[in-house]
């Protein structure tokens, strides 16, 4: 495994069917050549990811979208609007897309990052790339090269450094049907895609799900963690217990020290998404035997931050 900046790198190991972690502006992706089945394979085993979990499919325009799916007006204007960006559409997908990315579905995953170097990798490579967070199955997405390599490093060919991610949680992900369904919330919220679309349903979380990435149990922190309603219930728990052994997980106004991540104490919900994945794993490096947490308002960013928690917590 390297740890490379150089762009030409990338798009040279990803041309010739190797794997290259990328960053993008949500979390880190794992990439791959999505029209090569043997490429696309080697993602599924180095994450030990199932088969019938999806590939998104990562592009720099909407001309290049439709090279691999049915882009209608509607999916166009949405791309216009929000891409580069947090959103992933779910289109019907062109043949030309091998069914292992897809897991056999007739639709396509496709996404524009909002990453300057992975946009010069997608356009000079001339690739379109298949990218699920560069996490081994169920566990949390990784936020950072270091992340990445602490991972998954002796699992695939090259880290692309590209700094920290500045959303920190995954995309949106949208269905286009007759009332258009959030499979995913991400880092676009709710109400900027109902500002833009109107009504929109919210797929729930469950064990059979339409996308697979919301099973009920993903996001493995890889210590117990335990979800409060609000800061003020949490704090009035720990103040009653023996302190040592617990990670807090907090946002806004609240205690500080060794053993507290404040997300935000300005309870800003996007700088609070961008630390959320880097806080659960410093609290985890760090080696307390459970983390505590709470819930954030259920509005913006919130939303997708809760979603995120409580499958952590599952
Ligand atoms: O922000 C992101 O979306 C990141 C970065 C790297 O782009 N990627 C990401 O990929 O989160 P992944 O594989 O961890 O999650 C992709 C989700 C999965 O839940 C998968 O089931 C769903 O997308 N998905 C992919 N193709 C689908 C399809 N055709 N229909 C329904 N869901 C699909
Ligand atoms: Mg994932």
């Amino acid at each position: 495994m390297a740890l490379i900046t150089d762009s030409n790198e990338a798009v040279r190991i990803l041309k010739s069917g190797g794997l290259v972690a990328l960053p993008t502006e949500t979390v880190y992706g794992l990439g791959a050549n999505a029209l090569d089945e043997q490429a696309v394979a080697k993602v599924f085993k180095a994450k030990n990811r199932p088969s019938f979990d999806p590939l998104i499919v990562h592009v720099a325009s909407v001309d290049q979208a439709r090279l691999i799916a049915e882009v209608s007006d509607e999916a166009a204007e949405l791309f216009e609007r929000f891409s580069p960006g947090p959103l992933t559409l779910i289109l019907p997908k062109k043949q030309i897309v091998p069914d292992l990315t897809t897991s056999g579905h007739t639709t396509v995953a496709v996404r524009i990052p909002n990453h300057p170097i992975t946009l010069e990798v997608i356009r000079n490579s001339g690739l379109s790339i298949a990218a699920p967070s560069a996490n081994p199955f169920g566990y949390t997405s990784p936020t950072t090269a270091a992340h990445v390599i602490e991972q998954l490093g002796d699992r695939i060919d090259a880290v692309l450094d590209g700094g920290p991610c500045e959303v920190g949680i995954e995309s949106t992900i949208l269905e286009l049907t007759a009332t258009p369904k959030i499979l995913r919330l991400g880092g676009l919220t709710l109400e900027s895609i109902q500002e833009s679309i109107g009504n929109v349903n919210i797929e729930s979380s469950s064990s059979n799900p339409k996308a697979p990435g919301m099973l009920s149990a993903h996001y493995n922190p890889g210590v117990p963690l335990r979800l409060f309603e609000s800061l003020d219930e949490l704090l009035a728990q720990y103040n009653s217990v023996n302190k040592s052994s617990i990670g807090l997980l907090i946002m806004g106004d609240g205690p500080s020290g060794i053993n507290i991540y404040n997300l935000s104490t300005s309870e800003n919900d996007l700088e609070a998404a961008s630390r959320l994945f880097t806080g659960l794993h410093q609290l985890k490096t760090k080696g307390f035997s459970e983390i505590w947490a709470h819930y954030l308002p259920e509005k913006g960013l919130g939303r997708a931050i809760n979603d995120r928690l409580k499958r952590a917590a599952h």
